[in-house]
């Protein structure tokens, strides 16, 4: 099995190239069945997830030649069942994307339930009432969601919080139903909005996305699309947060500093100097780092996705500081490694409370999801000694190479084999 071994204390100093983005990734590649023809993805990363959504959409009866950073989707033939099986959706809970597309092109679907994950139970209601309003026959059964429709028709839709792949879907199927759909609180990432642009450049007529009110007209057909992703934001804020801790001087190359403001101003008040210079961004640190409270919040507040890189970050910075979950229930999983590595941390519910201490030590440690895994890389590059992270096929779902990456600027990391210990 792989694990990656870091020797830390290795300032970092380079430049590092930020890939397409994940989570823009997975929901396109779900909009392809809204068409038929071929359409083409650029600046696709290079990751598990990528690889599992491929292999669910050749189930569907796609073709799908994967050669990163791009990917090619063709119509193909599709089989009759527009079903996602459990097999495909437990790797991947984002598998749901397909269900708001099926059923709208097709007038039926049926997707396993995703069930729950390490980060918390993450229900899919939301999804569900929304396909239903959307005039959708949603019936869960054997574990599975059926949903069908001879046309899905335009409705409002005002969510209960603000979901991103609840938004994706809906205006996914929004796009062929009959009719005017509004959205209301909805997610604002950009990885909403970015599909909100392949949706418009297929010839649907999606407005607003990327803001709390989505309207989408539905219209009868869809076109296969040529687009090129946008760069990852939670990857480039990894590097952002590595950097910090190791303390140096990076570029990160293709680094989204508007989508990054939340994560930016707080790594700022942590000591860190970022800039932009051009289409990159410059971090270094040369003050001590600071510990600075953080709260994750839908965008543009700072994101769950970062709160596990920055609380690697928090641990070895001087003073306290107080980071707050309000996401998910259970996405403190990186605390008990990061202890093993001689953190001091206290979790009081959805809060951590971090004491920085100043140097962590090295340890064999286990990643338990993926951005649990990309703080133990982080903690592992500032540690003391040698670090082991186990488990690391969480860290390739999401983390182009990231082993090689940092290597290239300095870190003395590297993917090794070790005996399976599950
Ligand atoms: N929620 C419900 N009901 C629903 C949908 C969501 O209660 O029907 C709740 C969730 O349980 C959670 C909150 O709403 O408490 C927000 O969840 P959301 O639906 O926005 O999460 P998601 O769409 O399943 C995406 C990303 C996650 C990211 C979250 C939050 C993709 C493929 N995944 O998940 O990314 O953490 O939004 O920003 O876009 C990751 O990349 O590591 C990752 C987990």
């Amino acid at each position: 099995m792989d694990a990656i071994r870091i020797r830390g204390t290795r300032k970092l100093e380079g430049r590092i190239q930020v890939s397409g983005a994940k989570n823009a990734a997975l929901p396109i590649l779900c909009a392809t069945l809204l068409s038929d023809g071929e359409s083409l993805l650029r600046n696709v990363p290079g990751l598990r997830d990528i690889e599992t959504t491929a292999a669910l959409l050749r189930f569907l009866g796609r073709e799908v030649t994967v050669g990163i950073p791009q990917v090619r989707v063709h119509a193909g033939h599709r089989n009759g069942l527009a079903e996602a099986p459990y097999e495909l959706v437990r790797q991947m809970r984002a598998s749901v994307l397909v269900l708001g597309p099926l059923v709208a092109r097709f007038g039926r679907a049926k997707v396993s339930l995703p069930g729950g994950c390490q980060i918390g139970a993450r229900p899919v209601d939301q999804h569900l009432l929304g396909l239903e309003a959307l005039g959708a026959k949603i019936t869960v059964e054997h574990g599975y969601i059926l949903a069908e429709a001879a046309r899905l028709r335009g409705a409002e839709v005002v969510f209960d919080m603000p979901t991103v792949t609840g938004t994706e879907n809906l205006m996914m199927a929004a796009a062929l139903a009959k009719g005017r759909s509004t959205f209301v609180n909805c997610a604002r990432e950009p990885e909403v909005e970015e599909l909100g642009r392949v949706l418009n450049k297929m010839g649907a007529r999606v407005e607003g996305a990327g803001t709390s009110v989505i309207h989408v007209d539905g219209v009868d057909e869809l076109a296969p699309f040529d687009h090129t992703i946008i760069a990852d934001r939670i990857e480039a804020g990894t590097f952002l947060a590595a950097v910090g801790a190791t303390g140096g001087n990076v570029l990160v190359q293709g680094c989204p500093f508007d989508d990054l403001e939340p994560v930016i101003a707080k790594l700022r008040k942590a000591n860190l100097e970022i800039e932009r210079e051009g289409k990159d961004v410059r971090v270094s640190r040369e003050k001590p780092l600071r510990g600075v409270d953080v709260t994750t919040a839908p965008h543009p507040g700072f994101p769950t996705d970062m709160q596990a890189q920055f609380m690697a970050l928090m641990a070895c910075a001087e003073g306290r500081s107080v980071l707050t979950e309000t996401i998910f229930e259970n996405r403190f999983m990186h605390v008990p490694e990061l202890l093993r590595m001689g953190a001091d941390i206290e979790i009081h519910s959805n809060t951590a409370i971090v004491g920085g201490v100043e140097m962590l030590s090295g340890a064999s440690v286990m990643a338990t999801d993926l951005r649990a895994s990309a703080s133990l890389v982080i903690a592992g590059l500032v540690a003391d000694g040698e670090t082991i992270v186990r488990r690391v096929y969480h860290l390739d779902r999401g983390y182009q190479a990231i082993e090689k990456k940092l290597a290239l600027v300095g870190a003395d990391i590297e993917r090794i084999n070790i005996a399976d210990e599950d």
